[in-house]
């Protein structure tokens, strides 16, 4: 079993459906609401358990009762939130959803995910040094991050960073870092645009960065710089939030397997989990993904 340590951002997800995205200055009927847990660090945390994983999670939720539900879920989960601090001046993350046919806008207010400094992840140091990867995503501080990166380094632990949501990333980061999950334009963000052919970009970074492009799949160069692609696994799409999340999730989770078999099991797992509402509502245990894997196969 996977020992995945994830350092992230926690959030309450209020989401509403509708037919159809607010213009600008138009007010609408939604059709529904719910709230759901999420955050791009927990829902990675989450996709990670779920296929088997033994997962702990570092960060940080308000004195409220969104945090009290968050660390309730996670811990259901079977994640271990012994790392995760609780603010006595901000509340919990939020992220206000608009869903519409499967796909999403999102804002996210970070409260106390803002709040996640060098100091918090130097004193859970001892969750490093258990790990057996570490993955990461940009819904928390940079310096955070950074910290997590240098400690990740300092004992042999590689560093999986999703770089979401989009920010150019400090040089030395980049050098800390053993994989990437970017998107397209998350790829290009990171890296300033150089070279703004995003092929020519993975080529320079042979083994290290998989980028995802939706219905496209994934794409990654293997050791010897030479260009890979994991297709998508076509499903009928209810709500796409934490797809990408669940892929990341499975990419930590699988990361003793090789990038190439890793890639096959995240594009499965990220494409069941857009076939039930809410981020997390829909992410896959080990066996369902075996099962769908399966029948694609067989097809
Ligand atoms: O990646 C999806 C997540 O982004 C949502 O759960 C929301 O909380 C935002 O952080």
């Amino acid at each position: 079993m996977t020992k995945v340590l994830v350092v992230g951002s926690i959030n309450m997800d209020l989401v509403v459906g509708t037919a159809k995205f607010p213009r600008l200055g138009e007010t609408l009927f939604g059709e529904h609401f719910a709230t759901y847990p999420g955050g791009k660090g927990a829902n990675q945390a989450v996709a990670a358990a779920r296929l088997g994983a033994q997962v702990t999670m570092i960060g940080r939720v308000g004195d409220d009762a969104f945090g009290q539900q968050m660390l309730a879920t996670l811990g259901a989960e079977g994640i271990d939130t012994r790392w995760i601090g609780i603010s006595a001046t901000a509340a919990t993350g939020i992220a206000a959803i608009t869903v519409c046919d499967g796909d999403n806008a999102i804002l996210v207010i970070p409260g106390a995910n803002g709040e996640l400094s060098p100091a918090h992840i130097a004193a859970s140091e001892a969750a490093f040094a258990d790990a057996d990867v570490v993955l990461a995503q940009l819904e928390v501080p940079m310096a955070a991050i950074e910290a997590a990166a240098a400690l990740a380094a300092k004992h042999g632990k590689p560093f999986i960073l999703n770089p979401a949501p989009a920010a150019s990333l400090p040089i030395k980061l980049i050098g800390q870092i053993a994989l990437f999950t970017p998107n397209e334009y998350e790829l290009a963000v990171a890296f300033e645009g150089k070279p703004a052919d995003w092929k020519a970009l993975l080529a320079t970074l042979p083994g290290k960065v998989v980028m995802t492009k939706g219905r496209d799949g994934a794409w990654f160069t293997d050791a010897a710089g030479v260009l890979q692609h994991q297709p998508s696994y076509p499903v009928a799409a209810v709500d796409s939030t934490g797809a990408g999340d669940t892929f990341n999730g499975a990419i930590a989770a699988f990361w003793d397997l090789g990038l190439a078999a890793a890639a096959r099991y995240a594009c499965a797992a990220g494409a069941l989990s857009v076939t039930r509402p809410g981020a997390q509502g829909g992410m896959p245990t080990r066996a369902d993904v075996d099962a769908f894997l399966a029948t694609r196969d067989a097809a």
